[in-house]
């Protein structure tokens, strides 16, 4: 693959995990993230920006950074995301709300917007916005995650809409609770909202799917090669989950 390929939030967990697989494929590796610290961490054979996705004027020299070194791009991994506040509706704090959906759906709007002209002019190119299951159901305690993450979906089939005329394809993962640091944090904010243990919030997380496990960053970090590569010239519009198969996104344990 000589794909050149920028993976928002690359610099830590799935974002990461991305920039890896792609590398091993052979593409060229941008990595744009909001923590300095964990892109110093990054091989120096990637390109890195600091860049905060939720920032019109970030994201804007982002762009304008990638099209005067690489004069264009083949694939766009939107990938950033937080997790946002841990509460019922009723309790949850507006500006909580705001800034979850501020990097999670703006960001990947602001970063199609400036994506778009790009791979228009090439006549060609693939987008993956990384959403989740909580795209996919209701995620209770969890609204404006689970608000921005039904939202890029609705971003993403309308790019490729757009967008298809042009050659582009836009698709959408949604991966399940992958192993790592992050999900450590939401079970520890889950369980403490829920009155429950860590490990009986896992095990519920686990045992709602088909396969009976959380995921890893390289399974979501393959389907984003798959999604970005000639193999998938003609997927775009889709909603893949790599998440074990949800059959029972709230279990009670
Ligand atoms: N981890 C999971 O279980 C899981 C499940 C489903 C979906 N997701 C989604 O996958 C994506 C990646 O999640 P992760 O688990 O790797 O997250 P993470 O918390 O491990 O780290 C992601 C990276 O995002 C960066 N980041 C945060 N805000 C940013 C911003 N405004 N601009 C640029 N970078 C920013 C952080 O600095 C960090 O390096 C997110 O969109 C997340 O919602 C994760």
């Amino acid at each position: 693959m000589s794909a050149r390929v920028l993976i928002t939030a690359g610099a830590s967990g799935i974002g990461r995990a991305m920039a890896e697989a792609f590398d091993a494929a052979g593409a060229r590796v941008w990595i744009a993230d909001v923590d300095k610290a964990a892109l110093a961490a990054c091989p120096d054979h990637w390109r890195q920006s600091v860049v905060d996705v939720a920032d019109e004027a970030s994201v804007a020299a982002l762009f304008a950074e990638i099209e005067a070194d690489w004069g264009g791009l083949d694939t766009l991994c939107s990938n950033a995301g937080i997790a946002g506040p841990t509460a019922l509706v009723e309790d949850m704090p507006l500006d909580g709300w705001r800034a979850c959906i501020a990097v999670n759906l703006d960001g990947a709007f602001l970063c199609a917007k400036y994506a778009a002209p790009l791979l228009k002019r090439q006549g060609a190119g693939s987008i993956v916005i990384t959403s989740s299951t909580a795209g996919q159901y209701g995620y209770p305690h969890r609204s404006p995650y689970a608000a921005a993450k039904w939202g890029v979906i609705g971003l993403a089939k309308t790019l490729a809409m757009e967008l298809g005329p042009h050659g582009i394809r836009c698709n959408v993962i949604c991966p399940g609770a992958v192993e790592g640091p992050r999900m450590e944090g939401v079970l520890a904010r889950e369980a403490a909202a829920k009155g429950m243990t860590r490990d009986q919030v896992y095990a519920g997380y686990a045992s709602g799917t088909s396969m009976g496990r959380f995921v890893e960053a390289s399974d979501i970090a393959n389907m984003a090669v798959f999604l970005g590569s000639d193999a998938a010239r003609l997927v775009s519009g889709q909603v893949i989950a790599v998440d074990g198969h949800t059959v029972n996104p709230d279990p009670k344990v």
